[in-house]
């Protein structure tokens, strides 16, 4: 085989994905994402059956990754896997796994943080992306997390700003559990939104200070507003659900985009990126973009299959870990809450 060749297999098993990824030289050969359907009949991700469905589901996708990449077990060089944060009982699933297979190959075993990874996807090498130079500023905005990050190098980052209390993928999706929508529902009150009023409703800015978000306020405002606007008209919701997540989601971008035009200011850094699952929001990608004519900046948005929690990214974390020969041991552990 040609040793200028770097097979690396990434694992990915945090929340409710199931994921697994060939990476030839940085270059995604297959992505193979396992969406658990059970947790929408909930209104959210239920962690005993997430861990059980990931145990299903692991053995196929890592073969089908395997199998669409085009090459053989024994091909791959290494192998990275989310060691957290996220879920202890999916954690678990993922861990377990790439330590035994790293042990059967006796190939090297990397740990990689889901947070990092989502940032450090868009070192992925696509044809027609361009990647950030350092320094840049990476919001981080999914289901569990919401951060402003300082990226210094691949791995010397600074979290400037973070939420005190709902990540925005949750504003997205308990504000859509209020609207009655199934979970998630991020992705639905942004296919709404789009053909709604912006300005129909107004919602509540949070007053949070420095670099830092909160969105339960948000999340009060909307169950109050809408219990209310019910009472007085019982099909509020069908009549105006276009209007209410439009107005919504015009809300929470005005949240964001206040925060990188402080960060960026105060930082004096304009190069920004985005990532994590709520970076798929057809709003704030054209925020971030108008932000390139209105306040001078560059923006890095990642591929779609890269915003949503996907093992592409997880190993392009475990390429450039490779790089620097930065392994881990049988010693690891999984651990639900994890710093850089
Ligand atoms: O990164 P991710 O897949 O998982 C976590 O690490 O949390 O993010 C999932 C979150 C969910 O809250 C989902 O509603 C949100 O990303 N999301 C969206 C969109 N697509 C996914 N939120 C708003 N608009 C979207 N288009
Ligand atoms: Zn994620």
């Amino acid at each position: 085989m040609n040793p200028q060749k770097i097979y690396i297999l990434g694992i990915e098993s945090s929340c409710d994905d199931t994921s697994a990824a060939i990476l030839c030289n940085g270059k995604v050969l297959s992505n193979v994402v396992a969406s658990q359907k059970i947790h929408e009949q909930y209104g959210g991700v239920v962690p005993e059956l997430a861990s059980r469905a990931h145990q299903q589901n692991i053995v196929l996708v890592i073969d089908q990754a395997i199998k669409q990449a085009n090459i053989e077990k024994k091909d791959i060089t290494a192998i990275a896997f989310t060691s957290g944060p996220g879920l202890m009982g999916s954690l678990l699933v993922g861990t377990s796994f790439a330590k035994s297979l790293s042990l059967a190959l006796d190939i090297p075993l990397i740990d990689v943080n889901h947070m990092q990874a989502h940032i450090l996807a868009h070192f992925i090498e696509e044809d027609e992306f361009d990647k950030p130079e350092f320094p840049f500023l990476a919001m981080t905005i999914s289901g569990g997390h919401t951060q402003i990050v300082k990226v210094t190098d691949y791995f010397d980052m600074e979290i400037i700003g973070e939420t005190i209390d709902d990540a925005v993928g949750e504003a997205f999706d308990k504000s859509g559990k209020i609207l009655g929508l199934p979970y998630p529902g991020g992705p639905l009150i942004d296919k709404y939104a789009q053909i709604g009023n912006p300005k129909a409703f107004p919602f509540p800015k949070p007053k949070v200070g420095e670099l830092n978000f909160s969105f339960s306020g948000l999340k009060t405002a909307v169950l109050y507003f809408i219990q209310k606007k019910v009472k007085e008209n019982p099909n509020f919701i069908e009549e105006n659900r276009n209007d209410i997540c439009a107005s919504l989601q015009y809300t929470i971008i005005n949240i964001l985009i206040d925060k990188l035009k402080k960060a960026s200011k105060e930082s004096g850094i304009k190069r920004i990126a985005i990532g994590g699952g709520v970076s798929a929001n057809s709003g704030i990608r054209k925020a971030l973009k108008d932000g390139e004519q209105k306040y001078g900046w560059k923006t890095f948005v990642p591929k779609f299959e890269y915003t949503t929690d996907n093992a592409a990214m997880i190993a392009i974390v475990g390429h450039l870990k490779y790089l620097n020969k930065d392994f881990t041991d049988m010693n690891v552990v999984a651990k639900a809450r994890m710093k850089f």
